[in-house]
């Protein structure tokens, strides 16, 4: 802001180490002046510069007697530094996790267990209004439950933030409550088979990243359906775009999803025996990340949590077997050697004895298999060829099959957990729960994390169009006196990514081009937005990457690979040996 400030004044800093820093005027300032005489806390004087041009003045401080209020729309200055400070000293002084911004729940991760999640707890937030409780993520969704009981509004919760921030674990909570306080009258153990979701679908879709030991590798949205008693009658999840690259790659200190090395952990046991796993090292899509094991976390039991809540589902033995026998195969597939003829042809011996493994395990042809993976079918309008490929490229379109039978895997699983949550009687009302990949930045980043960050501008725009406009509309259409917050609006951001000419139609467009690739791509992109497009840069030093700024943060992504993944294709010749399966694929809800 402009004005005068006043001897004894507390404003905040910016500083590179601490983020903000408190400091108090030593002097009054009048507007003119170039400089203000400020001392921090450790007694330093400092002079801060005033920006001639924008003539801004440092954030002011807010009394201490606000601070540490459980609701940051009570602070009279609400800045970036006030919310910070808010937040710090009520985690810092009092372990208080959670705090209100009007009627959204800002949490802080504290990276250890509380004792706040208990039984009891839940018991003396139900029935409770919001505003009459220490903000909670249980006083959250009681607010969603009593909305949709009382007011028979269907209900979502949406949880954002960064990777790591604690995003699922709310989630968890959030849906442990509903099933607590709405118990349903028969004794259908539903609520319990909605929370068995959870752990099936963290071991298929969860994995440990440099960011978070069980960050979610995918999206996922459940809707919890009440009967009009308001009890649980059943559920329906719908998952967004698994990180299916993960299933070939890991980059260092990562792993692959869990399952794969919860199995590798049970590999003794009878019943995998005919799978000749080993441990997670001897796997090459288990052993990049080079770090096969997670502190505190015991692989073989968590394989019996999986289980059991496989069984809780109504997902048999049988098919429980075949989905692991499936996992092998793919970490069979992943030693498959490829060996180089000549500079465009490969071969694969067909005593492999991976391969021997692979195919034994999914019921196919060993010579076939061993003849696609190293050819491909191309077709014209009058002729069919088949052509060899590179060693490169075979070994992409072995990769390119795990990932393929990974994915329809992963699906799978979801329709029949879809299947053993639908509801046998009546839906009258929902409650979602949206849980989405957060925000992220690696040092390497890819088509994955554009993705994922491109999912949550969308997110952060439905945020702001809540929070911030819907709510001055309302203001100004009441005639309340209220200054206009100048919220970050992030829709330009979002139109370089989706508008006409945006990077994904570029990608698209280029996609299409018999002689695309990633560099001409780059080009076109800094053709298209340099110097046009404020969210859009280019690294100084490299031609085949470019930077978008997020509402979030700025991300350097590196365009190789690009086209690959957004093509995403499978050599369908592939397909068609698998389909020559002799097994049949494994029924819907069966042991039910
Ligand atoms: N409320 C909480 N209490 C204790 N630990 C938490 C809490 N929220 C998150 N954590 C810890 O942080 C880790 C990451 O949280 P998670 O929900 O997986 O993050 P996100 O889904 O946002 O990526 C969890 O595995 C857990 O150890
Ligand atoms: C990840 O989630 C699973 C399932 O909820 C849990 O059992 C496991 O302990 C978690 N792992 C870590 C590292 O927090
Ligand atoms: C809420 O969702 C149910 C489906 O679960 C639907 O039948 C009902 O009409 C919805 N209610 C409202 C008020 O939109
Ligand atoms: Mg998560």
């Amino acid at each position: 802001f402009e004005g005068c400030l006043n001897f004894n004044a507390h404003v905040w800093l910016p500083d590179a180490a601490e983020v903000w820093k408190s400091a108090e005027l030593l002097k009054d300032y009048s507007p003119g002046d170039l400089t203000l005489s400020l001392q921090l806390e450790d007694g330093t004087v400092v002079e801060h510069n005033v920006d001639p041009k924008t003539k801004n003045l440092p954030p002011l401080r807010n009394p201490n007697i606000l601070v540490g209020e459980n609701d940051l729309t009570t602070l009279s200055y609400l800045h970036e530094p006030a919310v910070l400070h808010n937040l710090k000293v009520r985690f810092i002084d009092s372990k208080l996790i959670y705090t209100y911004c009007g009627i959204v729940l800002v949490a802080i991760n504290p990276y250890e267990s509380l004792p706040i999640y208990e039984a009891d707890i839940i018991n003396a937030y139900s029935g409770q209004n919001m505003g009459d409780m220490d903000p909670h993520i249980f006083a959250v969704a009681e607010e969603a439950y009593k909305q949709m009981a009382r007011d028979q509004i269907n209900q979502s919760i949406i949880v954002s933030g960064e990777s790591g921030a604690g995003k699922t674990v709310s989630a968890k909570y959030a849906m442990r409550y509903f099933a607590t306080v709405s118990s349903s009258s028969e004794e259908t153990n539903v609520e319990k088979r909605v929370l068995a979701s959870n752990p099936i679908m963290e071991a298929f879709g969860n994995a440990k990243t440099t960011r978070n030991d069980n960050s979610s590798r995918f999206g996922k949205y459940i809707e919890i359906g009440f009967n009009e008693d308001h009890c649980i009658v059943g559920a329906n999840m719908r998952t967004y775009l698994l990180e299916k690259s993960r299933v070939v790659f890991q980059a260092h200190g990562e792993r692959n999803y869990h399952i794969f090395y919860q199995l590798c952990a049970s590999s003794h046991l009878s019943e995998f025996k005919a799978f000749k796993l080993g441990c997670a090292d001897d796997f090459c899509y288990t052993n990049q990340g080079q770090g096969p094991v997670i502190d505190g976390v015991n692989d073989a039991k968590e394989m019996c949590n999986t289980r059991r809540a496989f069984s809780l589902l109504g997902i048999g033995e049988s098919d429980q077997v075949r989905i692991y026998q499936i996992l092998s195969a793919i970490l069979h597939l992943s030693n498959v050697d490829v060996k180089d003829q000549s500079s465009d042809t490969c071969s694969i011996l067909p005593d492999n004895a991976h391969l021997m493994v692979f195919c034994e395990l999914m019921g196919v042809p060993c010579e076939e298999m061993a003849h696609w993976l190293c050819h491909r079918k191309l077709q014209t309008i009058t002729e069919t060829f088949v052509k060899p490929v590179s060693k490169e490229n075979a070994v992409h379109g072995r990769d390119a099959l795990a990932k393929h039978i990974y994915a329809r895997l992963f699906g799978w699983i979801v329709n029949n957990i879809n299947n053993a949550l639908e509801s046998t009687v009546k839906q009258h009302s929902f409650i979602g729960v949206l849980d989405i990949y957060g925000f992220e930045t690696f040092d390497v980043n890819s088509f994955e994390q554009f993705c994922i960050n491109y999912a949550n501008e969308k997110l952060q725009q439905q945020f702001n169009l809540h929070v911030f406009k819907l709510e001055q509309e309302e203001y100004m259409k009441e005639e309340i006196p209220w200054t206009l917050i100048d919220f970050c609006d992030n829709k330009p951001c979002i139109n370089l990514i989706e508008a006409k000419l945006g990077i994904l139609d570029l990608l698209d467009e280029e996609c299409r081009m018999p002689k695309g690739s990633d560099d001409t791509w780059a080009q076109k992109l800094y053709n298209t937005h340099l110097k046009q497009n404020a969210y859009f840069d280019k690294p100084r030093l490299s031609n085949e990457a470019f930077i978008i700024h997020h509402f979030a943060d700025k991300v350097e992504y590196q365009c190789v690979g690009f086209l690959e993944k957004n093509k995403d294709t499978v050599n369908e010749e592939q397909i068609n040996v698998l389909k020559k399966t002799g097994f049949t694929a494994p029924r819907k809800n069966s042991c039910y």
